[in-house]
């Protein structure tokens, strides 16, 4: 993650302090000692009103009160005018591991780390300048679901042969050393927050270098040994999963395809959108293919399937009064990812029926889709 870069000419990283008012050189050696203890305590009380353990996500915000409890501490950027900001114990743990990870030749910096609400806004404006739309969903989060909020998060950035290597296309090069990297978090109470291949759960893209701490070597050694999502661990991960899918199909929903609303009596547009949004809430995780279009059948249709429907009803569900059948072309996936899939590679689907159910004042459910 990298965003608004200054050049800054001095390497060395300076640790600052909230200064101890009223401890100069010929302060009162007691009255320092003092404030020295009241800091201790404050710091102790905020780290005490913190959860290490705390979820931000695309579906949970960052928890009220949050900001007023997090003791933060500053480091000199090497890449930003204003100074980097973490967690107290956070910003000791990433010392050790960054001390660890020198050991074995490894050096790493911190790019961005605590970011306001406001911060987290100029991020996403910027990206989307730079990158585009679709690649702030990718990597981006949403002001206030930032886990960068928590002061817990930490973007780290490499440095190779002497060379800065900070921006994220160039640090996916190094999948080696980020190996080190991820194999040392554990030890100090970091994970890996955003797996490869799991950001249907994470709801982002693969980042090597955002790593979160917990606070609980032992945990994240369960978590990180076992390759697990923050999400997995805390049983969040099946929530997650849907939630993703179903807001990326509310995304594709206005772009990527057809909706054809036919005629009905006994359906308005919205009823129709809205079992079209719950289609592709299953549709969204077919990895690779693509909707075309989705059509409404029509009326007798959907009232002769109110009996099907509710052969297929879960039981302890209340009883479908309405049916709702719609019909989707598709394009089934390129070779690659249709392998070890149903679908023939690279075809089109024609007029694969999607059956729906809803009681009086209910939400539609989807109970079966395929070919009659
Ligand atoms: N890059 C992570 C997802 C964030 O913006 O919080
Ligand atoms: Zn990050």
């Amino acid at each position: 993650m990298h965003a608004r870069r200054i050049a800054v000419a001095a390497l060395s990283a300076t640790l600052v302090l909230a200064p101890l008012a009223g401890c100069g050189a010929n302060g009162n050696k007691q009255e320092a000692t003092q404030q020295q203890e009241t800091q201790q305590q404050g710091t102790e009380q905020k780290q005490a009103a913190i959860n290490y353990m705390v979820l931000v996500n695309k579906q949970h915000k960052l928890p009220d009160g949050w900001e007023e409890a997090l003791d933060l501490v500053e480091e000199k950027s090497l890449l930003y005018e204003d100074p980097v900001r973490v967690e107290r114990k956070a910003y000791e743990a990433y010392k050790a591991l960054k001390e660890d990870l020198a050991k074995e030749g490894v050096n790493v910096e911190l790019d961005s780390c605590y970011r306001s609400v406001a911060h987290q806004q100029e991020v996403v404006d910027e990206f989307t300048k730079e990158k585009g739309a679709d690649y702030v969903k990718q990597y981006v989060a949403v002001p206030g679901y930032s886990e960068h909020h928590t002061g817990l998060a930490l973007d780290l950035f490499l440095v190779i042969d002497g060379k800065q290597v900070y921006e994220n296309d160039e640090m996916l090069k190094h999948p080696e050393v980020w190996e080190k990297v991820h194999a040392k978090l554990a030890d100090h109470g970091f994970i890996l927050r955003y797996l490869e291949g799991k950001d249907d759960i994470t709801g982002y893209a693969y980042e090597p270098w955002h790593i979160r701490y917990i606070d609980s070597p032992e945990i994240a050694h369960k978590i990180m040994d076992q390759g697990l999502t923050f999400e997995e661990y805390l049983g969040e991960a099946d929530e997650a999963k849907a939630a993703n899918a179903a807001d990326k199909a509310a995304n594709a929903t206005t772009t990527d395809y057809e909706v054809d609303y036919g005629t009905s009596s006994i359906y308005t547009k919205d009823d129709i959108d809205a079992a079209v949004k719950v289609v592709m809430a299953e549709f969204g995780s077919w990895d690779g293919c693509t909707m075309q279009k989705i059509a409404f059948t029509d009326d007798n249709t959907c009232k002769s399937n109110v009996e099907y429907a509710n052969s297929l009803r879960k039981d302890g569900t209340a009883e479908f009064t309405q049916a709702m059948v719609l019909v989707s072309d598709f394009r089934s996936p390129s070779a690659d990812k249709a392998q070890g899939t149903a679908w023939e590679p690279d075809t089109d689907y024609k007029d694969y029926t999607w059956t729906l159910g809803r009681s009086d004042g209910g939400e539609w459910q989807l109970l079966t889709w395929g070919y009659a």
